[in-house]
């Protein structure tokens, strides 16, 4: 059975840069399936983020294919693809990008009034994600009044509200401090298993990168498989 959540294609990327031209990549391939894990690591400047943006449609490729659950991102209209990755993705960033003005709660109701849930609906679900990331005491508090680590979990809950297909972590655990980071860690590994949830997870430290069933290295413009020295 072909349970390919997430896959590109011969996908290039070319930054410009005034006179400068910048290749990240010009023929990287990847697959991800449904309850796969996977870390991707590499150098600074390798390319890691810029993947990470093109396999989550944020940015536009300059060549090649990411098809998300069979479609291919860039034949459809900015509306459907952003339809399509609110459906299928969840992102987490090292940064976490909640909105400030908001609370805890109504941040992680934001993808499910995007997605045209009811407002009584985005608010129970909401919440119960919330309780389940250990925020449940939280729930009013705004971003500038959490945490790193509560932040960070607020953002996982975010990512989880529309029970995605497959999360796009990028160095999630970066800024937090290791008892916090391996907390980050069980949850989005607990939901790998218990929804079948793919994982692909951009870290610099060994340690995480361990907990998943593959590790690849960024090197060149490709993935290789983490051969240890
Ligand atoms: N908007 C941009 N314009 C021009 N060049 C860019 C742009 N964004 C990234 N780059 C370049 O593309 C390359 C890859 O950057 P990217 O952010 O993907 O690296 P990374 O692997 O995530 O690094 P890090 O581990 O430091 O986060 C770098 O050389 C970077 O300077
Ligand atoms: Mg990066």
């Amino acid at each position: 059975m072909n349970d390919v959540v997430l896959a590109c294609h011969q996908l290039a990327k070319t930054y410009q840069d005034g006179e400068r031209t910048v290749e990240v990549f010009n023929n990287l391939n990847f697959t991800i399936q449904a309850g796969e894990s996977v870390a991707i690591m590499g150098a600074s400047g390798a390319g890691k983020s810029t993947l990470m943006h093109l396999l989550g449609g944020l940015d536009q490729a300059s060549g090649g294919q990411i098809l998300l659950k069979g479609k291919d991102l860039s034949q459809l209209s900015a509306n459907k693809r952003g339809q399509l990755r609110n459906q299928h993705l969840g992102f987490v960033y090292q940064f976490h990008h909640l909105l400030p003005e908001f609370s805890a709660l109504e941040n992680v109701m934001m993808p499910l009034l995007i997605g045209k849930s009811g407002k009584n609906e985005a608010k129970q679900k909401a919440t119960a994600v919330l309780e389940q990331v250990g925020l449940a005491e939280r729930l009013t508090h705004r971003p500038a009044q959490l945490s790193g680590g509560e932040r960070q979990r607020a953002a996982i809950a975010r990512a989880l509200v529309m029970q995605p297909d497959c999360i796009l972590a990028d160095e999630p655990t970066g800024n937090l401090d290791e008892k916090t980071a391996q907390s980050v860690m069980d949850m989005l590994l607990a939901l790998n298993k218990a929804n079948n949830t793919a994982l692909v997870l951009v870290t610099h430290d060994m340690a995480i990168a361990q907990q998943m069933q593959h590790i690849y290295e960024l090197r060149m413009g490709d993935l290789h498989q983490y051969q240890e020295e």
